[in-house]
Formats: structure tokens, C-alpha cells, sequence
């Protein structure tokens, strides 16, 4: 019997839709690579703060992006964010970055920066590669493509409990505040707004545990595996 094919996977979603978590997890049962491209968003939006770069100053927020980088964690998965040889994975995923990042990733010149380096990633196949535009602007000829989405209540109720909060106390209610602002900015930007691409797989989380959710997108990569 012939190995089956090492598919590239776009994985697209809104803010907190489990995308990192699903895919990663997808990504270790089938022996593919992950990357999480809201990653690289992220470290340059670190690293504008760190240089006190303006966010309207798209040149050199864009020349930003040829200085951050991802590296494989134990898994091989790639997770870790590195900038200047340092690990700045956790700085990465703060309060402080959350409220900033949709306001980095909406400049055109930020965007083009970081289009080849997420293509390079994805060359060589045997990948899910999660983000906002990957279906429709990264990998406009993925093997397959699914569009992860829930409800923006359910999105912070997990992301409310993944900080340890309680649902209805404020920093709680100001989670699904902050959502609500990064998903209209995501979707209604200018370039590369979120939004599924026309052959993408919806698949909606509400209602679903972890474990299923993770099982539906491996049985849909199986399937496109077997040339279904
Ligand atoms: O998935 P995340 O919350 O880590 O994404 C951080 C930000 O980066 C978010 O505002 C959307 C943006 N992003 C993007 O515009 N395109 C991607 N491919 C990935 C993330």
C-alpha cells in the first residue's frame, strides 16, 4: 500500500475559534508540522512596542517582519517565537499585545512582509498551518482548507476559563469585549480580511468537546489524504 500524502492544510478561524489548540493537536495524531501564523503578528507587534516603533510608521513595522522568526518546540511544532536569538514566546501572548496585534496585522506592508516566510513554511508540505487568511491569500491552493468558527460567547467562555476566570466577573466580560473589537477589525480590514475561502470545510465548535472537534478535522485531512 502506497504512503498517504502529506497535504498542506489551511486552518483558518476568528480569535480564541481553538485553532491552535485543535491544530496542534491534529497535527501531532497525523505526524504533520503545525504553525500558527498569528504568531508572527504578534512578534512584530512585540517588538514595535519594544522599539517604540509608531503604528503608523508601516515601513518600519513592515521591516520588523524580517526580524522575527518561529522555531520548532520539543514537539516540532512551531510554537516558539523567536526574535534577536531570544524566546519571547510567552511576552507574545499577553493582555497588552491581544489589545494591539489586529491594529499591526490590518497594515498592508506588514502583511506583504510576512507572506513569503509563512510560504516558505508551508513548501515542503506535511503541514496545518492556522490563521485568518491562509485559506484565501497564503496558500491559495492548499490541499484542503476548514474554517473553524463558534460563537463569540463560547470563544471567551473559553478564553475566560483558559485564564482562570470566573464567567460574568468583569475581566471576563472584558474578554468578549475585546473579541467582539478584534473580529470586526480581523473581518472588515482592507487586505486580507478573515473570511473562509468559497471551498472551505466549516466546521462549528459549539456544543463540540475538544477531543471531538480535534477528531472532525483529522477525519476530514484522512479523507482528503485517500483522495476523497
Ligand atoms: O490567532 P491570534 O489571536 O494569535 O492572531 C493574532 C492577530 O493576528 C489577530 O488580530 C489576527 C491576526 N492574524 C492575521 O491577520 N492573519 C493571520 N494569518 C494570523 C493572525
Amino acid at each position: 500500500m502506497s504512503e498517504p500524502r502529506r497535504l498542506v492544510v489551511a486552518l483558518d478561524g476568528p480569535g480564541s475559534s481553538g485553532k491552535s489548540s485543535v491544530g496542534a493537536a491534529a497535527a501531532r495524531r497525523l505526524g504533520y508540522r503545525f504553525c500558527d501564523t498569528g504568531l508572527l503578528y504578534r512578534a512584530v507587534t512585540w517588538l514595535a512596542i519594544e522599539r517604540s516603533v509608531d503604528l503608523g510608521d508601516v515601513n518600519r513595522l513592515a521591516a520588523l517582519g524580517g526580524e522575527v522568526g518561529l522555531a520548532p518546540d520539543e514537539e516540532g511544532r512551531l510554537s516558539r517565537v523567536i526574535v534577536g536569538g531570544c524566546d519571547v514566546t510567552e511576552q507574545v501572548r499577553t493582555a497588552a499585545i491581544d489589545e494591539r496585534v489586529s491594529d499591526v496585522a490590518r497594515v498592508a506592508e506588514v502583511r506583504a512582509a510576512l507572506l513569503p516566510r509563512q510560504r516558505a513554511i508551508a513548501a515542503e508540505g506535511g503541514i496545518i498551518m492556522a490563521g485568518r487568511d491562509i485559506g484565501t491569500v497564503v496558500l491559495p491552493d492548499a490541499d484542503l482548507k476548514l474554517f473553524l468558527d463558534a460563537s463569540i460567547e463560547e470563544r471567551a467562555r473559553r478564553r475566560a476559563a483558559e485564564r482562570g476566570l470566573e464567567p460574568g466577573e468583569p475581566a471576563a466580560r472584558q474578554i468578549l469585549a475585546e473579541l467582539r473589537r478584534r473580529d470586526r477589525i480581523d473581518s472588515t480590514r482592507a487586505v486580507a480580511p478573515l473570511r473562509a475561502a468559497p471551498a472551505a470545510v466549516r466546521i462549528v465548535t459549539d456544543g463540540l468537546t475538544f477531543e471531538e472537534t480535534v477528531e472532525t478535522v483529522v477525519a476530514a485531512i484522512r479523507r482528503t489524504e485517500a483522495g476523497d
